[in-house]
């Protein structure tokens, strides 16, 4: 594997990763904990989701969800298991971890995908139709880990980080390859870089070791648009001076 390639096509993927079984020490566990200090939020988007929206759906508590991807079978795939909205093991293991007990839980996140966009997040400009809404959500799950440097990861983490709403919300994770042939090397400057860069705070940043020999770490974060400043009030502004 080498430059911003996906590990496996859309349908190997889907049968890989997250399936039947949950696999612990992947840091899936560790990602979902992270989602879950996301307060509820109404508007989520989802870039590079792949087929697999859903299992981070079920830590968040998002009213409305739209995945974005470049790769049409993914999408597509997404689409189909959310309209059946029947959960596979991976799921009901992650609603059991995220203590979602209500019979309707993953229905409801089912339901809240609202839309599928086919776009390219990693070159370009996104499509208007996307950077028309102001999200309360920005996510992104081994999307960024594709780029090709420190530059591409740059401009790519501002990009996106452009359709929040201020005050908005980030999360994300993004898996170090053992072959990091062509792809950007993940570290936390980068991160902090990238976030300073796109007027955001992280207020969580780790890099988690995995038993997946292919894949042994995992860079997750979870962060906030930098509010604007509050007006002072003006006995604290002319205070001491
Ligand atoms: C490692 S997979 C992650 C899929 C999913 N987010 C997950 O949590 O498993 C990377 C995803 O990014 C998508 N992707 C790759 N290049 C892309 C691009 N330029 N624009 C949008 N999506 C892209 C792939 O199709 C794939 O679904």
């Amino acid at each position: 594997m080498s430059g911003n390639e996906t590990v496996a096509d859309a349908n190997k993927y889907w049968r890989r990763y997250y399936a039947e079984r949950f696999r612990f020490g992947l840091g899936t566990e560790d990602i979902l904990a992270a989602l879950m200090t996301i307060p509820p939020i109404p508007t989520w988007v989802d870039l590079g989701c792949g087929s697999e929206s859903m299992l981070w759906a079920i830590a968040l508590r998002a009213q409305q969800l739209v995945a974005v991807d470049v790769d049409r079978t993914r999408l597509k795939i997404l689409g189909r298991f959310a309209e059946l909205a029947r959960p596979r093991g991976v799921h009901t293991t992650a609603l059991a971890l995220c203590g979602r007990a209500e019979p309707d839980d993953f229905l409801a996140r089912c339901r809240s995908l609202v839309a599928r966009v086919c776009a390219d997040c990693l070159n370009g400009s996104l499509p208007a139709d996307l950077t028309a809404t102001a999200f309360d959500l920005v996510t992104q799950f081994g999307l960024l880990g594709l780029c090709r440097n420190d530059e591409h990861f740059t401009t790519r983490f501002a990009e996106i980080h452009r359709l929040l709403a201020p005050g908005g919300w980030t999360a994300g994770a993004n898996w170090v390859a053992r072959d990091r042939s062509g792809r950007v090397q993940l570290n936390r400057r980068l991160y902090q870089h990238a976030a300073t860069q796109a007027g955001v705070h992280l207020l969580f940043l780790k890099r988690i070791t995995t038993a997946d020999p292919e894949f042994p770490a995992v860079w997750t974060y979870v962060g906030r648009t930098m509010p604007c400043p509050p007006a002072e009030p003006l006995s604290h502004q002319t205070e001491g001076r």
